[in-house]
């Protein structure tokens, strides 16, 4: 049970929920985060798991990270690539870098971070790689080409990986959250979400929670089978 587990942006919002999830079922966790060390202290300080301070969106920078929680802790069976950060608006006022953040950070850290985690599952005949997309990956959402892009292209890697990862016991899947109530979603203009949680059948954001239970399901040992799938869990917002 004690396999180890990475979970970028893990220290919080969706992240956060993710590894306090994996940590109860016996995991050991190691929670990456970019910038707020403040946060990331507090995370670390609360809950028992180790923290690290990297861009997994730079390739270099993961190659470092990952060396380290491999010596430090074992091989990383477990991957969770939460990391993600928006820079909203509509394409006319969207600037090269906004574009680039987004894919870097999003959909760049996958990459980086199955690459180079990959072979260490192979030889463990173990993995588990859940990707978190999102239903503006799967749907679209105006003010978000880059971001919608980015989660589109995460929808389409995790299939593609799944194919090339079974034969090896390793699973890729990914997880479309809706609007979940955090940082990021509290970020939208409010009379923006109003109309968006009007649209949601079940009537309320979702909670970090709600996708960390997703995550379990789908990192669990006998989760052999499951590979290739998306678990959407928007409150019906979109049914896909
Ligand atoms: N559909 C159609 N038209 C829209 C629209 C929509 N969804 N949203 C805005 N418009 C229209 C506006 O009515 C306005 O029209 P007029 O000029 O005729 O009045 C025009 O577009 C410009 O709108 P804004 O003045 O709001 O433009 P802006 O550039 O200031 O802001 C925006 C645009 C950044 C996209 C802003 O509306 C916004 O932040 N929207 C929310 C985007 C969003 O949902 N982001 C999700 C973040 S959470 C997340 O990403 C997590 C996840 O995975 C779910």
């Amino acid at each position: 049970m004690n396999k180890l587990a990475l979970v970028t942006g893990g220290t919080r919002g969706i992240g956060a929920e993710i590894s306090r999830h994996l940590k109860a079922a016996g995991r050991v966790v190691v929670a990456s985060y970019a910038g707020n060390d403040a946060a990331a202290a507090a995370f670390a300080e609360e809950t028992g798991i180790a923290v690290k301070k990297f861009d997994a969106g730079s390739f270099e920078a993961c190659e470092t990270a990952v060396a380290e929680i491999t010596a430090e802790f074992g091989t990383i069976e477990i991957l969770v690539n939460n990391a993600g950060i928006t820079r909203d608006g509509t394409l006319p006022k969207m600037s090269r870098d906004m574009w680039d953040a987004v894919i870097d950070t999003n959909l760049g850290s996958c990459f980086n971070l199955c690459k180079l985690t990959f072979d260490g599952m192979r030889a463990a005949k173990f993995g588990r790689i859940v990707n978190i997309g999102s239903i503006n990956g799967q749907a679209g959402q105006y003010g978000q080409v880059n971001y919608a892009a980015a989660k589109s292209g995460i929808h389409g890697f995790t299939k593609a990986l799944a194919q090339e990862g079974a034969r090896f016991g390793i699973t890729c899947n990914a997880i479309a959250p809706g609007y979940v109530d955090t940082d990021m979603v509290r970020a939208v203009p409010p009379d923006v979400l109003a109309k968006i949680i009007a649209r949601i059948p079940v009537g309320r954001l979702g909670h970090a929670d709600d996708i960390a239970r997703g995550v379990l399901f789908l990192t669990a040992d006998n989760a052999d089978f499951v590979t290739g799938s998306t678990l959407s869990i928007n409150g019906g917002q979109h049914m896909y």
